[in-house]
């Protein structure tokens, strides 16, 4: 590269995603099977297209506000309120963003001072650490561990806490884990999220896709409610991926800082999908409740099929992944896809790609269709009487 010592060092000495560096080699290759891509496989609802569809019908193709449409923000309140019962004001608290992607990083650069640590409990998505080094903080892995569900343990939690700490990305449920919180669990952790006046940010995207019990958004914690910060989005719920859509709900004083950098960096979301983001937060219960129907299944067939083969597979209680142990090959996480990709055409990834705590581990999406996953299944059972002896 021409420009190494050029550039900005934070981003030369960036690894690459771990989950793109492993598709861009299955993408080389014919045949494969991936259960590889977090994305929901249903077509988006058709009622939420044609939403979007009437808006640029009608010429609703102009910038919107930055905050953006307020009809959104209510709707998105409206859907917190009814969903969770937490109230968020449309006019103050919220800010409509370019996916739950854009949410994390303008609010960790607007939270981040240069130096200041953000405990990210691992294994954890791909993104989270490297926009914590991108707004110049120093990430701090925190260990979740399956023998606790990946849950996040208050005697763990201790243990991370500097007087560097600024902040703490949590996202239940879990991806790559599946892992979920319940309000027990959470009311165990809150005192010391308050002690220390601790920035909590909860990415909640995969809130709609809890299979025990029901979502509990750490927001409810009235006693640190001012320092909590929810990201979530329609990328999941609505299976809207491709329309980028997100938000930030959170105290006003934090909102009338974060949107400083969304003014200047996005101006506003996508104003057609915004449309189609008001017809889904406040019309499309239905279709979240069709396709967590449908995953709930595939979860269930998934893990039962794994642990037949041989694949040792906690239960995720949330989102669309099943991240079983591969420690019985004794292949490393790397070295067990790169195998599997090479002998069976079937693109996984590494637990290594969400930090050190998914080594030993792989991550398998069940958003696919039971063809697929039972394909899938046929090929993994193959690669261990191989690979086990
Ligand atoms: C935990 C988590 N947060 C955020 C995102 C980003 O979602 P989007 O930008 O599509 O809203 C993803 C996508 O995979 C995710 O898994």
């Amino acid at each position: 590269m021409i420009f190494d010592e050029e550039i900005n060092q934070t981003i030369r000495y960036m690894k690459p995603s771990g989950i793109r560096k492993f598709f861009d080699i299955a993408a080389t290759k014919k045949g494969v099977v991936s259960l590889g891509v977090g994305e929901p496989d249903f077509v988006t609802p058709w009622h939420i297209r044609e939403a979007a569809i009437h808006a640029i019908e009608r010429g609703r193709t102009f910038y919107t506000g930055n905050k953006g449409l307020s009809k959104l923000r209510e709707a998105i309140c409206d859907y917190y309120k009814r969903r969770f019962n937490i109230d968020y004001d449309p006019e103050e608290n919220c800010i409509v963003t370019v996916g739950g992607s854009e949410a994390i990083d303008i609010v960790l650069r607007t939270v981040l001072q240069q130096g200041d640590e953000v405990i990210l409990p691992t294994p954890a998505y791909v993104a989270y650490a490297a926009i914590i080094e991108m707004a110049g903080g120093k990430v701090v892995e925190l260990e979740l561990e399956e023998k606790d569900q990946f849950k996040l343990k208050p005697e763990v939690l201790q243990k991370y806490i500097t007087d560097k700490t600024k902040a703490i990305i949590l996202n239940f449920p879990g991806n790559p884990t599946g892992g979920i919180m319940t309000r027990e669990d959470y009311a165990k952790i809150v005192p010391i999220l308050k002690e220390h006046r601790i920035f909590a940010i909860t990415d909640e995207i995969y809130a709609e896709l809890t299979y025990e019990g029901k979502h509990v958004s750490l927001a409810e914690f009235e006693e640190i409610k001012d320092r909590v910060i929810v990201i979530n989005g329609f990328s999941k719920a609505y299976s809207m991926t491709g329309y980028r859509i997100g938000y930030i709900l959170a105290h006003k004083d934090l909102i009338d800082m974060i949107l400083k950098i969304h003014q200047y960096t996005i101006m506003c979301a996508s104003t057609p999908c915004q449309f189609a983001g008001i017809e889904a937060a406040f019309n499309g219960d239905p279709d979240i409740e069709e396709m967590y129907n449908s995953f709930k299944q595939r979860r269930n067939y998934i893990v039962k099929e794994l642990n037949r083969i041989g694949l040792k597979t906690h239960v995720p209680e949330g989102a669309f992944y099943v991240f079983p142990s591969i420690k019985v090959t004794g292949l490393s996480s790397e070295e067990f896809c790169e195998k599997l990709l090479d002998e069976e055409n079937l693109a996984l990834v590494p637990g290594n790609a969400f930090g050190d705590a998914g080594e030993g581990y792989v991550r398998i999406s069940y958003a696919y269709s039971l063809d697929e996953i039972k394909k899938a299944i046929e090929k993994l059972e193959h690669f261990l009487s191989v690979h086990i002896g």
